[in-house]
């Protein structure tokens, strides 16, 4: 409102000046006044004393001088009103100056005119008398001395109303008018100046074009702003409706105040049972300390965020929801919106189960190629040794104290025998006698051993049906993994409990895919103490045992899941503390009927070693076993030839027909005991041959139809293989 006080400045200045003027002009009327008085009082004078006779020449000396006095006195009160006559105009001056100053500078356009009336008394026209430079500008021309009809005819008439009201009136008008011809806005003020019957006024206005177009901008902005809000009203509405994510306005002391109707697709609850209770009830409790600091977080900290929590649907299931939570700029609410992703965690965690198991594998591989490759060389070891111990034990058969040394020595050598055979059971090498298996027939025949070996405490039960198909399987190997298992069972239920045995006939394995059904499932479930999740995970590794040293050797579970994956089957335990364990074992399904249980009809061993001396070629690349093969078959009475690689021996069989029995090791560099023994019967297809094994690791496939003689064996084992191929 800088220029209304500017104006009113002005208009005080203008009523300043009119005011001075007619001050002066009453000053000098007053001044005519008095002198007019005085010369009539003189010529009254002279003339009253000249009629009455009293004009002596001292009378009229008197009147003279009073006269003179008289004269004296008007020409000082004369001099005195020149000087503030003086004074007066150089003040005016300097107001008009400044008056002046503040007219050129203003921004506002000033006009100074006379309104123009016509006969009726009706304002017409306007002409101007001055108009400062911004007027100028304002009016686009020059305007002093013309009148508006002639600037332009086509000013409207309520222009002369406005400039006639305030003429006439003498009260300041303001009014806000368009001027066509100017195509502008000007804001106006317009006061009367000069006397009561002056029909002048001074006009202060300014071009509020842009301000106008703003304001109608503004004014048409505020109408359809009420339809936009509508519209996008209506937008949102159907967003929320419409949504599969999980929309929501809450506080954070709980409550639910808006939610979209996904909630109900989603989640199955009914909408106002969900707005009834706090989200709290329905937040999955492991995931409540997160929630609560993530709202406390959001809070404080005022800014978006995102969580993951489990929410509870109807069906008593959880599912996982991604948030992306923003607080309300009130400071008490936050908005949500959450996403299903169920499936995606789902998978995570299978990929991740996925992964550990291949971990799990790839490390059970390792440190079974590792042990595989130790206890081979072990066994190889104690083979020379009980061979050995076993001819020594012979010579020495008189000497009492020598025997019971060499039997404690072949007692501790047996002991390691069996350890490397648990430990080849591991690594899958080894060297199984695989043939169809009743699996009811053999449970039943182990009862007692199993009922022996558990002790009374712990029932045995058995849920064996008959009518099941045979399984693949080294009988002597699974009876020792069934062994195995109950006593890890015992072992697990001090104080008594049950065992319970189960086998059904199923499609595949747990490991799914990969294994080709089908399978017989035999578990064995205790009602122990169970396994933590840690336990559980190193079970089956090789020397892992909770029993303490000397109590448990930790290759139990190591054996059973050896011969398991070795057969072409399963194994998996499956275990929580307090509930038990639950062993389960895959084996495949035999092609061919169980054979009956040989009877035990084999010739006695001493009328069999007996029988014949012989010439028997034995090849092994171990010539510590070789020579205590040598030495035993040479202490049966055989003439033997020796050969270390399968080149060579296939050498002495040409050059010595006289052989009777090629006895070979499997595992050669170069040429296997197997191969050796298809070029052997190139040579000699009826030569017998006997396979002596430390592991099997004949290629899948191969079909070898040779007798064969695991490693470690003693002199009596090998001569009955021998005897039984020589006599055959
Ligand atoms: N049925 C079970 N209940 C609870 N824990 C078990 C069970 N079976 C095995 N375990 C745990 O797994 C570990 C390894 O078992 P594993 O049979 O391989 O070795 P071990 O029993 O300790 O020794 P060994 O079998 O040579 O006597 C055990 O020490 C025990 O902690
Ligand atoms: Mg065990």
């Amino acid at each position: 409102m800088r220029w209304a006080r500017e104006s009113d400045r002005l208009q005080a200045l203008l009523i300043d000046r009119d005011r001075e003027v007619a001050r002066l002009r009453a000053e000098a009327e007053q001044r005519e006044a008095i002198s007019r008085t005085l010369l009539s009082e003189f010529e009254t004078t002279v003339r009253d004393r000249h009629f009455r006779d009293a004009s002596t020449a001292e009378e009229l000396q008197v009147a003279l001088e009073e006269l003179e006095v008289t004269n004296a006195a008007l020409a000082h009160a004369n001099e005195e009103l020149e000087k503030k006559i003086v004074e007066r105009t150089a003040a005016i001056r300097a107001s008009e100056t400044k008056y002046r100053l503040l007219f050129e500078a203003m921004d506002e356009g000033f006009l100074l005119g006379d309104v123009l009336f016509d006969e009726a008394g009706r304002p017409v026209d306007i002409r101007f008398l001055e108009a400062n430079p911004s007027a100028a500008r304002l009016m686009r021309q020059d305007v002093v001395g013309r009148r508006l009809q002639e600037i332009d005819p086509s000013f409207e008439p309520h222009w002369y109303a406005v400039f006639g009201r305030a003429a006439r009136a003498g009260k300041a008008t303001r009014a806000e008018l368009y001027a066509k011809p100017l195509r502008a806005w000007f804001d106006f003020y317009v006061f009367k100046v000069g006397g009561d019957d002056d029909r002048r006024v001074a006009i202060v206005f300014k071009d509020v074009t842009e301000r106008k177009r703003i304001e109608d901008a503004l004014k048409r902005f505020n109408a359809t702003l009420e339809e936009r809000i509508a519209e996008r009203t209506r937008e949102r509405d159907h967003l929320w409706e419409l949504s599969e994510d999980l929309l929501v306005y809450a506080d954070y002391d709980g409550r639910l105040l808006r939610i979209s109707p996904s909630w109900s697709r989603l989640l199955g609850h009914e909408h106002a049972a969900l707005l009834a209770r706090p989200y709290s009830e329905i937040v999955h409790p492991d995931d409540a300390g997160l929630v609560r600091a993530a709202l406390d977080e959001l809070r404080d900290r005022r800014r978006p965020m995102r969580i993951k929590c489990r929410i509870l649907a109807a069906d008593g299931s959880w599912r996982w929801i991604s948030w992306v939570l923003s607080p309300d700029p009130d400071g008490c609410h936050l908005h949500g919106v959450g996403r299903d992703i169920t499936a995606e965690e789902a998978a995570t965690a299978a990929l991740h189960t996925a992964e550990e198991q291949l971990h799990q594998a790839q490390k059970m591989e390792a440190v079974g190629q590792l042990t595989g490759g130790v206890a081979h060389d072990f066994n190889n070891l104690l083979m020379a040794v009980l061979g050995n111990l076993d001819l020594l034990r012979k010579h020495l058969a008189t000497d009492p104290k020598a025997k019971r040394l060499i039997s404690g020595a072949m007692q501790g050598a047996q002991r390691g025998a069996t350890l490397t055979q648990r430990l080849l059971a591991f690594a899958r090498r080894q060297d199984l006698q695989t043939q169809p298996v009743a699996l009811s027939a053999l449970l039943d025949d182990m009862r007692n051993l199993l009922e022996r070996s558990v002790g009374p405490r712990i029932v045995v039960r058995l849920k064996v049906p008959a009518a099941l198909p045979p399984a693949l399987v080294d009988p002597n190997q699974l009876e020792l993994a069934i062994l195995n298992l109950a006593v890890n069972a015992r072992d697990a239920m001090p104080d008594g409990g049950t065992i319970t045995f189960d086998v059904t006939e199923t499609a595949g394995t747990a490991a799914g895919e990969r294994a080709s059904g089908p399978f017989l499932r035999l578990s064995v479930q205790d009602t122990g103490a169970g396994m933590d999740a840690d336990t559980l995970a190193r079970a089956v590794e090789p020397f892992f045992s909770t029993k303490g040293v000397g109590k448990g050797t930790g290759l139990g579970l190591s054996m059973v899941h050896g011969l398991a994956v070795q057969s072409g089957g399963a194994f998996r335990l499956s275990s929580a503390p307090g509930r038990g364990t639950l062993a389960e074992l895959w084996l495949p399904v035999a092609a061919t009927p169980a054979e009956a249980a040989e009877p035990t009809t084999e010739p006695a061993v001493e009328a069999v070693v007996e029988a014949a001396s012989a010439t028997i070629l034995v090849v092994d690349d171990d010539a510590l076993i070789a020579m205590s093969t040598v030495d035993m078959l040479t202490d049966l009475g055989h003439t033997v030839l020796e050969a270390n690689a399968g080149p060579l021996a296939l050498d002495v069989l040409r050059e010595n027909q006289d052989i009777d029995l090629l006895v070979t090791d499997y595992a050669m560099p170069g040429m296997t005991g197997a191969e050796l023994a298809c070029e052997a019967h190139r040579i000699r297809p009826d030569l017998p041959v006997l396979l002596v094994t430390g592991y099997a690791d004949l290629p899948d496939g191969t079909v070898i139809d040779v007798p064969r003689l695991a490693k470690p064996y003693t002199q009596q084992q090998l001569a009955m293989a021998v005897a039984k191929l020589l006599v055959g």
